[in-house]
């Protein structure tokens, strides 16, 4: 079984395989953690980006890492809170599914994530948190390549939520 851990760091910093962008569909930057990641990573990644054609609420790409530590970013579009009834929760879920997904198959073995939506995109945070702790315990079961998972906080708030998830 794969080690979850939780850390509050800066994502860009990480070095594991992969670490996960909370972008938007244009997959073409923004502020949060994709301004974070685009800017540690360089131009080359918003080079990359644009040959993707954009990405879909719930669904994610992969490039390369370029000058971060991590050698690929998982860029994934979440859901913007609009109060529950969207079906938000479903395309949260997605994220972290199909991250973990696009993982395996380029046997990936240890991923960083951060707090999908719970930015700009405004999703409430303990609802999130147990989407992500729950979405991720339940894949690791079916994607054995994967040894660690990263949940990267950035506020110690979110780590202390991170971490009663995982005592649940
Ligand atoms: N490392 C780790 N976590 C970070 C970092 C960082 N360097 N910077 C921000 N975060 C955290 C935020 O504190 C929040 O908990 O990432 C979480 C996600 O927040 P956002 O980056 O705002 O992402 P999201 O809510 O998914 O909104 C996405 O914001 O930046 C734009 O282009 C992006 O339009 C998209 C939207």
């Amino acid at each position: 079984m794969a080690d979850i851990e939780v850390l509050q760091a800066d994502i860009t910093q990480l070095d594991v395989d992969a670490i996960v962008n909370a972008a938007n569909s244009s997959l073409l930057g923004g502020g949060g953690v994709d301004g974070a990641i685009h800017r540690a990573a360089g131009a080359e990644l918003l080079a990359e980006c644009r040959t993707l054609g954009g990405c879909d609420t719930g669904d994610a790409k992969i490039t390369g890492g370029y000058r971060l530590p991590a050698k690929y970013v998982i860029h994934t579009v979440g859901p913007v809170w609009h109060g529950g009834s969207r079906g938000e929760a479903e395309k949260l879920t997605h994220c972290y599914s199909r991250c973990l997904e696009i993982a395996a198959q380029r046997n990936i073995r240890s991923i960083a994530f951060p707090a999908i939506s719970c930015g700009v995109y405004g999703y409430p945070l303990e609802q999130a948190v147990a989407i992500a702790v729950d979405t991720v315990r339940e894949q690791l079961n079916i994607l054995p390549g994967i040894q660690r998972v990263v949940f990267c906080c950035f506020s110690e708030e979110v780590e202390r939520l991170y971490r009663d998830a995982l005592t649940t």
